[in-house]
């Protein structure tokens, strides 16, 4: 598979609008607050280590984002804390590798980190993330399970 070539480089402050901008376009919905308060945490917050990526093409503009976060406890890097909290590739550069590679370079850097798993959440009837992320090697949590009760 040929990949595209794109540049990927750690998510700042500025990404802010090509962020929300494409999060709008997959899903077809605008929620720059829940962005605000996303980006608030990962680089004003000192207990959070950013480890969100933005992919960017030849012109630089961003594409693709991966977003997480590392909790830094008191006794440093959680091994086991990392998150991937959101992915997103702009639909008109999908299925041409770069959920792929924003998702390898992201994992090359956790792992550089010393941490050793990651944990998402993902909604199983949405049939694309589900196959991206089992491609991925994502597999059902053996220790962890998502619960929910009805109101
Ligand atoms: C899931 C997502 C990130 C994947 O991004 P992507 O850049 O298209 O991912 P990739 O190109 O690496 O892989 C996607 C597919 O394209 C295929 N592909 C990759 N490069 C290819 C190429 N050069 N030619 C043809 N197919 C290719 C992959 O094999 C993969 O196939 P699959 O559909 O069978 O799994 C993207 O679809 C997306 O943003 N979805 C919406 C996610 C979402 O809802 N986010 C908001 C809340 S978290």
């Amino acid at each position: 598979m040929k990949e595209r070539a794109i540049r990927i480089r750690l998510m700042q402050v500025e990404d802010f609008g090509a962020v929300v901008g494409i999060d709008e376009k997959v899903l077809k919905a605008a929620r720059p607050e829940y962005y605000e308060l996303k980006f608030e945490k990962l680089f004003k917050s000192r207990e959070y280590l950013s480890t969100s990526l933005v992919a960017e093409d030849e012109d630089g503009t961003v594409v693709g984002f991966i977003m997480g976060e590392l909790y830094m406890g008191e006794y440093g890097i959680a091994r086991e804390g990392a998150t991937l909290d959101s992915i997103g590739v702009d639909p008109d550069c999908q299925q041409q590798g770069i959920g792929e590679q924003l998702m390898n370079e992201f994992f090359d850097h956790l792992g550089d980190l010393g941490v050793q798993r990651v944990n998402t959440l993902v909604d199983r009837n949405d049939d694309n993330l589900m196959r991206f992320f089992s491609a991925n090697q994502f597999s059902p949590s053996k220790t962890i399970i998502n619960l929910e009760r009805d109101i």
